[in-house]
């Protein structure tokens, strides 16, 4: 990892994922999660002073450990237990069926693989468990996704593998989970590329 992707992107994103908006859209989103919990893709720790009361405990991946003293001091003021380790979400070695709930915030757009990643969170999901997503990707424009696609390459470049031309919907039902709930939306004041935003739940599903 070069210095960039390891001294500079970290302050970086965690500086623009703190801000005020983000975290309103944070509370929004970990409004319903309760019970035994794995987040994917935890980066800097930004969720957990939204988690509700309902949460008994946090198991936290992810591919890099970013800010380690800053991420330190954040799960020590979490009032449930943290797990933070360091592991891939395309392989997760936990039981079938071990979560009541799932998270991803902003984390599919920078997973290499999101389907095969988002199958293991499938079958690491109770068959009663809820899948919740805030993430941004593809936008229904015409117009802003061929921008987005023009500008995906740089983008990956810049922030270090994230992907602004994402269909989250569609990797999530590739993935075998049902979507319950979504909501599609532009947050306000971001670059309209940036900003496509999708927030919902999904279960299990069938399959
Ligand atoms: C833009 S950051 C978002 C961090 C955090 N979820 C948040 O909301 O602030 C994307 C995160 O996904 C992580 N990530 C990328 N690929 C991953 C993978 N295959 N498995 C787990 N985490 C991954 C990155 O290391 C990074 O921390």
């Amino acid at each position: 990892m070069g210095f960039y992707a390891k001294h500079v992107f970290p302050r970086v994103m965690d500086w623009m994922l703190r801000g005020p908006q983000h975290q309103a859209e944070r509370e929004t989103v970990l409004r319903s999660i309760r019970g035994d919990v794995l987040e994917v893709g935890f980066g800097t720790g930004l969720n957990l002073r939204h988690y509700p009361p309902g949460v008994t405990r946090l198991t936290a991946i992810d591919v890099a450990t970013m800010l380690p003293l800053r991420v330190a001091r954040r799960i020590a003021a979490a009032p449930f237990p943290v797990t933070r380790t360091e592991l891939s979400g395309e392989r997760l070695p936990f039981p079938d069926a071990q979560f009541d709930c799932v998270v991803t915030t902003l984390t599919l757009c920078s997973i290499q693989d999101p389907v095969p990643a988002l199958r293991e969170m499938r079958r690491v999901l109770k068959p009663d468990g809820t899948y919740v997503f805030l993430e941004h990707g593809r936008s229904d424009d015409a117009r802003v996704a061929r921008r987005q696609d023009f500008f995906n390459p740089l983008q990956r470049r810049l922030a270090c593998g994230c992907n602004i031309n994402r269909r989250i919907d569609a990797l999530v039902r590739e993935a075998g989970l049902e979507i319950r709930s979504l909501e599609r939306y532009v947050l306000e004041g971001a670059p309209r590329m940036m900003a496509e935003m999708y927030r919902g739940a999904a279960g299990r599903g069938e399959g």
